[in-house]
């Protein structure tokens, strides 16, 4: 069990953040403590990224695998210059265009960053986060933010600071308070080291987007969540993820979800994790994710809408998909691994996994 630390929380203005707050944070990074603050997509568990035993205490917050590397959080491009070299003018190029922004590279590292952040590699993924808080934190403290999602290992990424009062407190330093993310889920992540780049994670940044950037994105089967990913690519995406304590069945489409709600109703207590077109032609309990016609609505609310079903009295959920578009990428990626892969296209084939 982890030692239970005083943990300070306090609420900011998230567009234009109190001084004192940030300054008060930046203290903590400099002294090798953890902040947790909002970024743009889900809130962050921060630590300095130059120091190995700040770097450690995240693991262990996290309670994270120390093969799974962090992302390495900076403010500007100079920043980026201090830790890495050899970054391709061309790369470099696109990222000043695109960042500050929800996309992250995975770049060759160097002695600079420790390889306790590094999980291991000889890479490191890097980001340029656009939410005020993020950005601002990362300036004052003066030094590169390593912050994975701030949740709990396996867990959903946290949106709102309720899920991480849930999970974090007594296990980080600080907890900046800067209200809901904007994304609501993780940013985009590609491989620049590999020729043609590879999407690691589909994230808001669009896939649609970075073929504007990049000749030929790889899309391999375990970024669209089909599958484990081999671990030389990405250690991280072989752990379990963004798991509710609950069982939940990804329904192979919208008809076969109304028809397994209705087989099912009588007999059994789930919830249906749905849009709210489809969840207006059905009866029974249901977490509403947002409009079909808004997929930005839908990934805002999807982690959430996971926590909600452990909070409800039922056995299990069953959720919607989503067309793989857009952002749609990056919900069904998360979704798949909610579901721990298990799709359902009938009553019969749900049933037959719930006695397994
Ligand atoms: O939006 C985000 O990216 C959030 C916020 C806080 O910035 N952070 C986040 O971090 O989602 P995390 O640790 O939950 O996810 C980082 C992912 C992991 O799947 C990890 O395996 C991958 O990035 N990753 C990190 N460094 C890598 C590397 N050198 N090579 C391949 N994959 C890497
Ligand atoms: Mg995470």
């Amino acid at each position: 069990m982890l030692a239970s630390k005083m943990t300070i929380v306090k609420k900011v203005n998230p567009v234009n953040p109190e001084d004192s707050v940030i300054e008060e944070a930046a203290r903590v990074i400099r002294n090798n403590g953890t902040v947790i603050f909002p970024t743009e997509t889900v809130y962050g568990l921060g630590a300095n990224a130059l120091d190995p035993e700040a770097s450690m205490k995240i693991f262990i917050a996290k309670n994270r695998q120390p093969d799974n590397p962090l992302i390495v959080h900076i403010h500007s491009l100079e920043q980026l210059f201090e830790i890495v070299e050899d970054v391709p003018e061309n790369i470099t190029r696109i990222m000043k265009k695109v960042w500050p922004g929800p996309i992250t590279f995975v770049v060759k590292k160097t002695d600079k960053i420790p390889l306790v952040t590094s999980g291991g590699l000889q890479t490191v993924a890097i980001r340029m986060p656009a939410h005020p808080v993020a950005l601002k934190l990362i300036e004052v403290s003066g030094v590169p933010i390593g912050a994975p999602s701030a949740n709990l290992a396996t867990r959903p990424s946290p949106t709102k600071v309720e899920h991480i009062i849930d999970e974090m407190m007594g296990r980080v330093d600080m907890i900046i308070d800067g209200g809901e993310t904007f994304f609501g889920v993780e940013s985009t992540v590609i491989d620049v080291t590999k020729n043609p780049p590879v999407l690691l994670r589909p994230g808001p940044f669009t896939l649609e987007e970075l073929r504007n950037y990049f000749d030929d994105v790889i899309v391999p089967d375990f970024a669209q969540g089909k599958g484990e990913a081999e671990v030389a690519l990405s250690p991280g995406m072989k752990y379990k993820h963004y798991a509710p304590t609950k069982r939940v069945f990804l329904a192979k489409n919208t008809e076969s979800l109304i028809r397994i709600v209705h087989s099912l109703r009588s007999k059994y207590r789930f919830a249906t994790i749905c849009s709210r077109e489809t969840g207006a032609m059905l009866e029974g309990n249901k977490i509403i994710t947002g409009s079909k016609e808004n997929l930005y609505e839908v990934a805002k609310n999807l982690f959430d809408s996971l926590r909600k079903l452990d909070r409800m009295e039922v056995d299990f959920g069953i959720a919607e998909p989503y067309p793989e578009r857009g952002i749609g990428l990056a919900i069904m990626n998360r979704l798949r691994k909610a579901c721990a892969f298990t799709v359902v296209s009938s009553a019969e084939d749900l049933i037959q996994y719930l006695q397994t």
